[in-house]
């Protein structure tokens, strides 16, 4: 057991910091086994903090071995402060006084991936959100903002690329082989948008543009090796500028702009000002090594770091209980980016999906927290899908409200009002009201309550006065420390149909004039009754269109409005959420009988929705694919009470296997149209014809034939891309053809062994397959010499994705899938505490499985718990899941 308990931090306990630093020069000598850092900081009293007498001046530091202090110039003896394992403090003399301290650290040692460490032969840091007291002693908060200066020293033939934030001011050469760089960052940040990078690397540069004609010199560092994989990445850099411009009238503000690509990195980038890093799973790309999703992914996460520049950087946040300001904020630029791009509905389809399995889940779980929340052990733990996520619905809704117009207004505002600063969410909200003349008092609810509101509706027609009413009520489930919930601001968009499956025109009672077809209820109160008058005929409602808040809408439709509604509603989100409940509601009921032991029967309502959809050309192809695809059973146990994962598992596979042979010969026809072999673009036209072929084949591999057999591997060998190979691979792995998967699997692997990120892919597919030995199969993989746990990409790739994708094996009922999880979990958090907490998640939602497995969980939670010296992120994990 440990002896001390980490802290809890509380939002109310937020107060001003009692110095600011102006200006901080820093110097790096880096070595192979360790690093020098002089930093040199103008510090000034902080007068409204100040009380009687000037208060102790006391820095952040982890890991530091302290080498020297100098205050105006005046070296400190030790006993003129004071340090910790955790501070340093001394009580200066002046009001404003230059503080220089030296540290020494080593990157080389530095497991965890946070301060300054070593990547294969690079130099890298990761600063967000605590890691700068790894390298130097400082005000290590995001409200203190400094000008920074950096010089990088080392060795020129090892480390010819040196790198830190802004702009190159001067350079030169040392004695011994050694060189240096200055840069020169002319806009105050927060240390946590420190960077410096130092290697080997290749550069790909480019130019942009900008509205006002300032031209930006863009620039993609990589290994050598990855130098062909890097055009995806500028361009979507390019249009992700322009969009800025176009969208938000936001234009970059250095004359140079630079993304650095590491393999060893948390998360998934970092908008370190002017000089972004990144994992190189979202940088690199190309067609026979990254796949569409990989491609989308690498264009919304440079998308995405490079708008943090205004909202991140230019405007941040106060304190890291505000994180969801930045990151809300830019998820739903991103997203709106990205939308753009490619097709918008499918882009929410899928948002949506990932929310409501994932966010959802936590929501309903120990660590559910609000958007902003009240308190926590460790920072790092709240880099979460509902700061995140919800985070970016919450605005979202905001958007909806005030429309784009509106919208726009608001953010031009709270740009120009707050540039410079590190503000709170209120602050983001009061600009959104002021331009707008809003209230959203009410609304700021989104940002202080926890949980996933339940929307109860219902629909009463009165055919005599030709009145539709619609009654809504809203309720949210008690989340830790918040027992009773206030009623939120929920806007609804919906439409009223027709029998025709024509938008009815929408008239409210007491409201003069029409709203039109379609129309945003803001349901406010936890009871509302919406009229709506002269209907010609009873309409079907199509509700929450767009997903336009995140709650649980229940209506009760019979499965016959669903299967109209999947086939006519005029809007194409709500078609998917048509047939995906339809899905669900079937599912749900065959779980039941099989849990009754009762034979499966198929509803055929769901076979007619899947044939007409395969058979309408109108539609886009990747709307036909993601309409066809069946609810994940994570969404399936995210939406059950008490998950039986067994019969989850059982039916769904049933219900896929008879789709396949039921619509076969439909399959067949889409799958050889749609199998041309033509240059691959990374556009959404193609996106789509291979997302729908693609899931195509892999109904057709379950009908077991030789034909789809002999389909799935020739597509294999002859692909032209990854997207195409890998879909085979994943049919194959998943089919009980043996002899084929084995050769597909070790031909796969000799081809791409140099090649990380294909490697990642081929270890998670395995990771992921339902056959049964799948921990077996795992733990034989951390064996593969492409496997190490100290990559975070190989231990998502390979573990995380046995844990979170393959439920029904590491739900085995013998405990064995948790007993690993936990091995690993306590081996990681003595190496990189930040990736052993993120695996704590499957554990962590024990209450959600059948006693005896809730025991087996909570049995390796304990064994977590017991582990002496466990670090704060794994501990708050833990504790608060046994709590
Ligand atoms: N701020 C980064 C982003 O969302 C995420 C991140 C957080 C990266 C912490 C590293 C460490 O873009
Ligand atoms: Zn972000």
């Amino acid at each position: 057991m440990r002896t001390e308990q980490p802290k809890t931090i509380h939002l109310k306990d937020y107060r001003e910091p009692d110095y600011w630093i102006d200006e901080t020069h820093l110097t790096f000598e880096l070595f192979d086994d360790h690093a020098l850092v002089h930093s040199r900081m103008s510090i000034r009293v902080n007068p409204g903090e100040a009380g009687d007498g000037r208060p102790d001046l006391v820095l952040d530091g982890q890991n530091l071995e302290l080498m020297s202090v100098e205050l105006d110039d005046k070296r400190l003896a030790s006993g003129d402060f004071q340090f910790d394992e955790n501070t340093l403090s001394l009580k200066p003399e002046r009001d404003t006084f230059e503080l220089a301290i030296t540290t020494r650290i080593k990157p080389r040692e530095n497991t965890a991936l946070e301060g300054l460490y070593q990547s294969g032969s690079m130099f890298c840091t990761q600063c967000e959100a605590e890691g700068f007291r790894k390298i130097t002693y400082y005000l290590d908060r995001p409200d203190v903002m400094s000008r920074f200066t950096t010089t990088v020293i080392a060795d020129k033939g090892d480390y010819p690329v040196l790198l830190s934030n802004g702009n190159p001011i001067a350079r030169g050469d040392h004695d011994g082989g050694r060189h240096w760089v200055t840069w020169e960052d002319p806009f105050p940040k927060p240390a946590y948008l420190f960077a410096l990078v130092a290697g080997d690397l290749c550069l790909i540069q480019d130019s942009f543009t900008t509205m006002s004609g300032r031209t930006i010199d863009l620039r993609i560092y990589v290994e050598p090796d990855n130098r062909e994989q890097c055009g995806h990445a500028m361009d979507s850099l390019k249009r992700s500028m322009r969009w800025d411009e176009e969208v938000y009238g936001r234009e970059y503000d250095l004359d140079i702009f630079m993304i650095v690509a590491v393999n060893d990195f948390n998360m998934g980038a970092m908008e370190n000002k002017g000089l972004n890093v990144f994992n190189s799973s979202c940088v690199l790309a190309h067609p026979e090594t990254a796949t569409d999703a990989a491609f989308q992914r690498v264009e919304a996460v440079v998308a995405h770091e490079y708008f943090h520049n205004w909202s991140g950087n230019r405007v941040t946040c106060r304190d890291w209980f505000q994180l969801s300001l930045k990151e809300g904020f830019t998820v739903f630029r991103d997203a709106e980016f990205s939308a753009d791009m490619n097709s918008a509905t499918v882009k929410r389809i899928e948002d949506v999906s990932f929310l409501r399995a994932n966010q959802f889940a936590e929501d309903a779980g120990p660590m559910a927290h609000p958007v902003r929340p009240d308190s926590f052990i460790e920072i790092s733990n709240f880099y979460t899908l509902t700061v995140y996520e919800k985070g970016a619905e919450v605005v979202r809704m905001l958007h909806t409200l005030l429309g784009p117009e509106g919208f726009r207004k608001g953010t031009d505002l709270y740009f120009d009002r707050h540039d410079g600063q590190a503000v709170t969410c209120d602050d983001f909200i009061k600009a959104l009201e002021d331009a707008n003349g809003a209230d959203f008092t009410q609304f700021k609810r989104w940002y202080s309550q926890a949980g996933t509101p339940r929307l109860n509706a219902e629909g009463r027609w009165d055919a005599a006065t030709g009145t539709f009413s619609l009654l809504f009520r809203q309720s949210c489930p008690p989340t830790p420390g918040q027992s009773e919930k206030l009623p939120f601001v929920i806007p609804v968009r919906m439409a009223l149909l027709d029998g025709e499956g024509n938008e009815m025109p929408l008239r409210l009672a007491g409201e003069d004039g029409e709203r039109g077809s379609e129309t945003v209820l803001s349901i406010t109160e936890a009871e509302q009754l919406f009229t709506f008058t002269d209907l010609s005929e009873e309409p079907l409602p199509s509700l929450l269109r767009g997903f336009s808040a995140p709650v649980k809408l229940i209506y009760p439709y019979h499965r016959d409005d669903r299967v109209f509604l999947a086939k006519n509603d005029p809007d194409g989100f709500n078609r998917w959420e048509a047939a995906q409940s339809l899905a669900v509601d079937v599912l749900q009921g065959l779980v039941e009988i099989h849990v009754a032991g009762r034979p499966l029967m198929m509803d055929q309502r769901l076979i007619d929705v899947y044939r007409t959809v395969l058979g309408d050309d109108s539609l886009d192809p990747a709307m036909v694919a993601e309409i066809i695809r069946l609810p994940s059973e994570a969404y399936l146990v995210e939406l059950a009470e008490q998950a039986d994962i067994d019969a989850i598992h059982i039916v769904r596979d049933w219900v896929r296997h008879t789709l396949a042979v039921t619509l076969e010969e439909q399959l067949w026809s889409i799958y050889r149209r749609l199998d041309e072999r033509i240059p691959y673009s990374a556009e959404a036209v193609q996106f789509a014809r291979r997302s729908l072929k693609n899931t195509v084949l892999g109904y057709l591999m379950l009908t077991e034939s030789q034909d789809a057999l002999s389909a799935c591997v020739r597509q294999f060998v002859e692909a032209n891309n990854m997207t195409d190979r890998q879909a085979a691979l994943v049919a194959l792995v998943n089919s009980p053809f043996d002899d084929q998967k084995r050769a597909a699997l070790t031909e796969f692997a000799e081809r791409w062994k140099d090649y990380p990120l294909v490697m990642d892919q081929w270890f998670s597919i395995q990771a992921s397959a339902a056959q049964p030995g799948g921990l077996e199969r795992v733990q034989e993989l951390m064996e593969h010499p492409a496997f190490t746990l100290r990559n975070p990409n190989k231990v998502r790739s390979l573990i995380g994705a046995f844990a979170s994708q393959n439920l029904i094996n590491f739900h085995r009922s013998d405990g064995e899938g948790y007993r690993f999880l936990a091995d690993q979990i306590l081996l990681l958090d003595g190496t990189n505490p930040q990736i052993a907490s993120r695996l704590m998640t499957p554990l962590s939602r024990w209450r959600k499985y059948d006693p005896a497995r809730q025991n087996l969980m909570k049995r390796e939670l304990s064994r977590i718990m017991g582990k002496p010296e466990l670090s704060p992120d794994v501990f708050e994990v833990v504790s608060k899941s046994l709590a």
